[in-house]
């Protein structure tokens, strides 16, 4: 079952570097379909830290590992599908008119969520609840800013 995941994450992974290198969204709605899936995902394994993180769901060392390295790996993908001319969705039109605080904001999220995964794998429930305050604070920090209510 796990084998199986990383096997997706891989797929899922290379498919989106092959996407950055040939512009590879043929429309504006693909590339807009494409970041809410990916927000979703990461959306989804990050609640279930969060879950974790405030003692509703008791610490399992494997989940939260697996969960971080997912949260993790979708943090480096939907920025590829904000392309000039994928306005839209819920994004506000800043992401385009203040393009290096947008990127600041991704590597944000980048640097918090590979800190999770440190977290994650050193098994310290206190860095944890600490790492996914982090992330969560990275996310809020973004969606202030770039995304509509
Ligand atoms: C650098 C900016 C940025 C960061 C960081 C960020 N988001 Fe978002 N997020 C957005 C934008 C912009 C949208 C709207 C995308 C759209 O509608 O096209 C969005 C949309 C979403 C959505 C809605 C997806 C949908 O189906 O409409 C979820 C859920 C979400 N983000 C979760 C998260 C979580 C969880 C984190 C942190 C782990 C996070 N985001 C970090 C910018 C960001």
């Amino acid at each position: 079952m796990k084998n199986k995941y990383k096997i997706a994450l891989v797929a899922i992974v290379t498919s989106a570097i092959a996407g950055t290198a040939f512009a590879q969204f043929a429309r504006p709605d693909a590339a807009i379909k494409y970041r809410k899936a990916v927000f979703t995902v990461m959306g989804t394994h990050n609640a279930r830290l969060g879950a974790v993180a405030k003692g509703e769901v008791p610490f399992n060392k494997d989940e939260v590992i697996r969960n971080a390295y997912i949260v993790n790996t979708m943090a480096s993908l939907p920025w590829q599908a904000f392309g000039s001319g994928t306005e839209g969705g819920d994004a506000l039109p800043a992401i385009w008119s203040e393009a290096s605080k947008f990127k600041s904001a991704q590597e944000k999220l980048i640097a918090a969520t590979a800190s999770l995964s440190s977290a994650a794998n050193s098994g310290d429930l206190e860095a944890v609840k600490k790492a996914t305050a982090n992330v969560g604070a990275a996310c809020k920090n973004c969606h202030d800013d770039f995304k509509k209510k």
